[in-house]
């Protein structure tokens, strides 16, 4: 299949992936303690259905629900449930949304009320690189040109842990598509990035360990040493000079900042 897309797909993926920023724009104004998981999937599930689009993870390979919520040692792909989410609580709504037959796939950690100056840090870190990461989705430029930016800010610069058994990809008609991009890795190494290829670049980066466990369930990726995970998301189209942002993190911001029961403190 070829890597790269006209223009016009483009845009139409661009539809997808503001969906699904609007999506946890959605989830931000709910956000707060006492409220479970699943109300937050439910609410979810239908805001995407009301916009005459398809939650992609709901069935995905048998994953049950719509978003995933990771919270605190969950990196990905942790379920919704009776949890019931309490001050202090980090958590990551992740989701998929299939439109116009495009897939938009984005994350953002959201943080409940007080935690300490070092997750503070954590989160903002993680949310710097990603975007260190992306200034490197250029013509040209290599997917390991990416993961080195990712992991020398995070785990270099600041001895963080970088997941590497999961990692960003190819996104557009199918919700993985090559080339994988990993959060690590070496300049100049790897695919070559070519003009109007859209990628989901995603560090997944904690506090410890890189390593992670898979839960019970099957599904929920926890790090092996409980430490407390970030995972921010964005969906890029590689562009001569500079890169374009499919998705959009402005809306879900302002929604984190009016939400007296989230702390964006870190930026
Ligand atoms: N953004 C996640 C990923 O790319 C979500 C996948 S949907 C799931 O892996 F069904 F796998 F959860
Ligand atoms: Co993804």
């Amino acid at each position: 299949m070829d890597l790269y897309k006209t223009d016009e797909e483009v845009e139409l993926q661009r539809e997808s992936c503001l969906l699904v920023s609007a999506t946890i724009t959605e989830v931000a104004k709910l956000l707060k303690p006492g409220i479970t998981t699943l109300s937050l999937d439910e609410m979810a599930e239908a805001f995407i259905r009301d916009n005459n689009a398809i939650p992609s993870c709901k069935g995905y390979h048998g994953f049950p629900y719509s978003l995933c919520i990771s919270v605190n040692e969950e990196v990905v792909h942790g379920f919704p449930g009776k949890r019931i989410l309490k001050d202090g609580d980090i958590v990551t709504i992740d989701t998929v949304i299939y439109k116009n037959g495009f897939h938009g796939d984005h994350a953002y950690t959201f943080i409940i009320g007080e935690t300490s100056k070092e997750i503070l840090d954590l989160v903002r870190i993680t949310k710097e690189s990603l975007y260190i990461g992306i200034q490197k989705a250029v013509t040209g430029n290599r997917t390991g040109d990416i993961g080195y930016a990712i992991e020398n800010y995070t785990a270099k610069q600041h001895g963080y842990g970088v997941v590497r058994d999961f990692v960003g990809h190819g996104v557009g008609r199918e919700m993985h598509e090559d080339p994988q991009i990993p959060n690590y890795g070496f300049r100049g190494k790897g695919k070559k990035l070519v003009q109007n290829m859209v990628l989901a670049i995603e560090p997944m980066i904690t506090m410890g360990s890189h390593k992670i466990n898979i839960l019970d369930d099957g599904w929920t990726v926890v790090s092996e040493d409980k430490s407390t995970a970030v995972h921010f998301e964005h969906n890029v189209c590689v562009k001569k000079g500079a890169p374009l942002i499919l998705s959009d993190f402005t809306i879900i911001e302002i929604a984190e900042k009016q939400n007296i029961n989230l702390n964006s403190s870190y930026y």
